[in-house]
């Protein structure tokens, strides 16, 4: 038979330091009423001066996989999905994996940036129905608000911190459960309109994110809807037999604009983005975990989930949870 990944665990976390849109009035010109009717984010988590980006993935794993009832030395894959490394080397996942424990198997980061998670678990699922693994913990963790331009009101009101993370193990017997299809997809040529003003080759620096906000909404809306409706037709589905939508959280009239777009109704789109802001990779499984202990997403549901970011990047994963 042939071997699916099954996602058997979700877990998430944020920072305990709450960053308001009234608090980011007092930095930048820019109001409550601004930030919540143009992208419906209310307020963002932001680490503390010593957590790192590893130390947020790690919270995320620990809770994974609590959920899938494993521990780490039946994990042999991690992958973290981050534009946000606790350093340029080595990867933030050999961190991760030493903290929690993990003898055996690889550790690799993933740079996909908005898209990093959907990217790390297509990654994940092609190790694991190869054979070449056994059970992957897939993350995506992210310290934005140490790459912000916090004089730019264009971008700073948008991002915050976080991460999310599931435990993804390869099955015979999975039946109708597992991840069914997946979809990937970079065009380079959009570089310019998101990226990070600095980094080792170039500036020996990290930089500050910087972004055409109107350009990357227009193409956000035409591309994730066109890679949500790649991966069903990959797997034969229609979107009318997908239980719950799970978007990348990064602004909520991208949300709307790809649900009226295909005509999803509202009550199927899990958003959270007004209590978190973009978490960049981080933010599919935040959502995921959210809607999965709120009891919304139950085991069996097919759960549709899409992102784009810098690159640009964007794709789609329907998975039967
Ligand atoms: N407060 C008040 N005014 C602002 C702010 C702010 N925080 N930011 C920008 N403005 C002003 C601009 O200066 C501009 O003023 P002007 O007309 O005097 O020049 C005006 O608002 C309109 O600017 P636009 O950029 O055209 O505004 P828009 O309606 O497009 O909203 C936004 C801006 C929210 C950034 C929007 O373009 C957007 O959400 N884009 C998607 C970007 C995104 O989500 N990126 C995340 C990474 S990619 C991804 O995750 C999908």
């Amino acid at each position: 038979m042939a071997l699916r990944s099954v996602l058997t665990g979700v877990g998430s976390y944020l920072p305990d330091r709450v960053l308001t849109n009234a608090e980011l009035a007092h930095r930048v010109d820019t109001s409550d009423e601004w930030i919540v009717e143009r992208t419906g984010i209310r307020e963002r988590r932001i680490a503390a001066d010593d957590q790192r980006t590893s130390d947020l993935a790690c919270e995320a794993s620990v809770k994974a996989l609590a959920a899938a009832g494993r521990d780490a030395k039946d994990i042999d894959l991690v992958i973290v999905a981050t534009a946000t490394p606790d350093l340029t080397f080595p990867a933030t996942a050999a961190r991760v994996q030493a903290e929690l424990g993990v003898t055996q198997g690889a550790a690799f980061d993933l740079q996909a940036v908005c898209s990093g998670f959907i990217f790390a678990l297509s990654t994940a699922d092609n190790f694991l129905a190869r054979g070449q693994a056994k059970a992957a913990l897939v993350i995506g963790a992210e310290t934005f608000s140490r790459i912000l331009d916090w004089e730019d009101r264009g971008t700073c009101v948008l991002f915050g911190d976080g991460a999310g993370a599931v435990v993804l193990e390869a099955r015979e017997d999975a039946g109708e459960r597992g991840v069914i299809s997946t979809f990937l997809r970079t065009d380079g040529r959009m570089h310019d309109l998101l990226y990070v003003d600095g980094g080792p080759s170039q500036t020996q620096s990290v930089g500050k994110l910087r972004m055409i906000g109107n350009a990357v909404f227009r193409q956000a809306v035409e591309h994730i809807s066109g890679a949500m409706l790649e991966a069903c037709a990959r797997a034969g589905v229609t979107l009318d037999e997908v239980d719950w939508f799970v978007p990348h959280q990064a602004n909520q009239r991208i949300l709307d604009g790809v649900a009226r777009k295909l005509g999803i109704a509202v009550d199927k789109v899990v958003s959270t983005v007004a209590v978190h802001g973009n978490t960049s990779a981080a933010s599919v499984p935040l959502a995921l975990d959210i809607a999965t202990r709120d009891g919304r997403i139950k085991k069996g549901d097919l759960v549709l989930m899409e992102a784009l970011g810098g690159g640009l990047t964007w794709g789609a994963a329907l998975v039967r949870v």
